[in-house]
């Protein structure tokens, strides 16, 4: 009998050597004669062991990592295969802390099954929602979303429910389901993770909202910089089609649904969703004005549902378990998990996906670590580049979109950045006008030329150069820019700007120093 083993096959453990990893054992079994079976999952999220190798033992999995092409030796003479004893060695991989703490409710199959295998897909619990969905109507596949308090995933939080009954209510000859899987926010990686990791359980989710609102036609936009996203997707969908999953006839109920991958261009401000629809027609990615709301007027002009990759994801469980399991987790208007992602200066970084409500030091420092440096976190900023920076004595914030926006950050898509004490946040508030200035898309004053003059004026404050003056000018268009700006983008780049003079004053001379005080 052959032994199995698992070696991810996601972008993150690829480009840490798990195919030469991978090749290696190949080679060392056939060498030794060892019958082994090898499983190319995705990724249990615990990056900083990756290439993370798992032996199928009869007591349950075992996990060994980093691993490097020239650990795989001794890993053989360790008798790995029984799951013995390594300095490599973490024990079951279940027991591990930092899985056997989450909630995996989306994540609940990544790096357990067979990313592409839909008979293991079917057998961890694909699947059911779909069927659920075929079984009932629209309005009470919307009513379920709804009731489970799922909200959108992408950054704004708006309650996919509402979203989707505007589809739902709105007729047209066509309707179409979009998933924003852009994902350019700093410091996120959780939609690729899905994507590479568990692609049914996306596709599954866009084929329930397609049945919810009679959109017949989806679209993944995907972001060029994910090709291994692109390619599991396009083998996915293949292969969901030939199942019957997707197609004409869903599962013989005579209900179509089609999908398509599409790659986007890369542009952050094509993650923006009428940015996105436009790339998706072909044109330059720019901003459309609303109204008309995309649930109206969207792609083609036609009603669409445009969801993120975690919240489309995060549906099949919930057609599954129902709206009440879901709900059951969270705290406050924050219902259900959230997926978040520990980058930057991080010991530990990674996925951890967790009911709402645990606090961003339990993450930093229970799950994260501490820093990679071993020096003290000084900041993060949560939510990609437009979020606040927080210092530490934010950290005790439970993860819930209400708390957060009542101290001026936000959640987002739930990626964290860390930073220790040598961070310049100057520097980085300089950073934020600047990424502002290279990817604002240029249809609105305030964030095409503010931009470029927040970069100006925060270079003359670091320079000295009157300082009180270039403060207040600074303090102007950042408000200008909160007001005026037509998108998120040119209106939210002043939050990390603000919070990095408000919080750190000291990085950018006296003068900041006496204003925040
Ligand atoms: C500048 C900008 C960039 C954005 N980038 C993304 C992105 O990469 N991925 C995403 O899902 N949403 C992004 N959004 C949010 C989308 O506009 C939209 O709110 C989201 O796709 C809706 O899906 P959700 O309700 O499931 O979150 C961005 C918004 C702005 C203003
Ligand atoms: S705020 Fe910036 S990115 Fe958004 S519409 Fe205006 S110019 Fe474009």
């Amino acid at each position: 009998m052959s032994t199995r083993i698992y070696i991810p096959r996601d972008s993150s453990s690829l480009s840490v050597g798990a195919d030469a990893v991978a090749a290696a054992i190949t080679v060392e079994a056939t060498r030794r004669n060892a019958a082994v079976s090898i499983v190319r999952n995705g990724s249990r999220g615990l990056y900083w062991l990756e290439p993370m190798v798992e032996v199928e033992t009869p007591r349950g999995r075992v996990a060994y990592g980093p691993v490097s092409m020239a650990d795989v030796p001794s890993l053989f003479d360790a008798e790995f295969l029984k799951g013995g004893a390594h300095k490599l060695r973490h024990g079951k991989t279940e027991e591990i802390p930092y899985l056997q703490k989450q909630e995996r409710l989306t994540f609940a199959r990544v790096g357990i099954t067979d990313p592409l295998s839909i008979e293991d897909y079917a057998a961890h619990g694909g699947w059911r929602g779909l069927r659920n969905a075929l079984a009932s109507d629209g309005a009470a596949i919307v009513k379920q979303v709804t009731d489970s308090g799922l909200r959108g995933r992408g950054g704004a939080a708006f309650p996919a429910g509402i979203k989707w009954k505007t589809v739902l209510d709105t007729s047209a000859d066509q309707k179409y389901i979009v998933c924003n899987a852009d994902e350019g926010d700093s410091g996120t990686f959780s939609d690729r993770m899905i994507m590479e990791g568990d692609p049914y359980v996306l596709i599954e989710g866009m084929a329930i909202a397609g049945v919810a609102v009679g959109a017949t036609r989806g679209y993944i936009y995907v972001r060029s910089e994910y090709p291994h996203s692109v390619a599991a997707l396009a083998e996915a969908i293949a292969l969901a089609k030939a199942g019957g999953y997707l197609g004409n006839d869903l599962l013989g109920s005579g209900k179509a649904f089609e999908l398509e991958v599409r790659k986007g261009a890369g542009a952050y401000i094509c993650g923006e969703e009428t940015s996105l629809l436009e790339s998706l027609e072909g044109k330059r990615g720019m901003v459309r004005f609303k109204p008309p709301l995309p649930a109206i007027a969207g792609l083609f002009g036609k009603p669409t549902v445009i969801n993120n990759v975690i919240t489309l994801a995060s549906v099949p469980i919930i057609l599954d378990r129902g709206a009440p399991f879901y709900r059951d987790y969270g705290m406050g208007r924050s219902r259900g998990t959230l997926p978040i992602q520990l980058a930057g200066n991080i010991k530990h970084g990674g996925l951890v996906e967790k009911a709402f409500g645990l606090t961003l030091r339990e993450l930093l420092y229970d799950y994260g670590g501490g820093s990679a440096t071993g020096r003290p976190i000084r900041a993060v900023q949560v939510g990609g580049p437009l979020g606040a920076f927080m210092p530490e004595s934010q950290f005790d914030t439970p993860l819930d979109y209400e708390a957060f926006a009542a101290i001026g950050a936000m959640v987002g898509h739930g990626g964290i950045v860390a930073f220790d004490d040598t961070v310049d946040m100057a520097a980085m508030a300089r950073y934020a006008m600047e990424f502002c200035a290279i990817e604002s898309c240029g249809k609105c004053t305030p964030c095409r030329i503010g931009s470029t003059r927040g970069v100006e004026v925060i270079d003359r404050i670091v320079a000295g150069r009157e300082r009180e003056r270039n403060i207040e000018l600074l303090e102007d268009l950042c408000d200008t820019m909160i007001n005026g700006s037509l998108c998120a983008l040119g209106g939210m780049t002043p939050f990390p700007v603000q919070s990095a003079i408000k919080y750190f004053p000291e990085d950018f001379g006296a003068a900041a120093k006496r204003k925040a005080a």
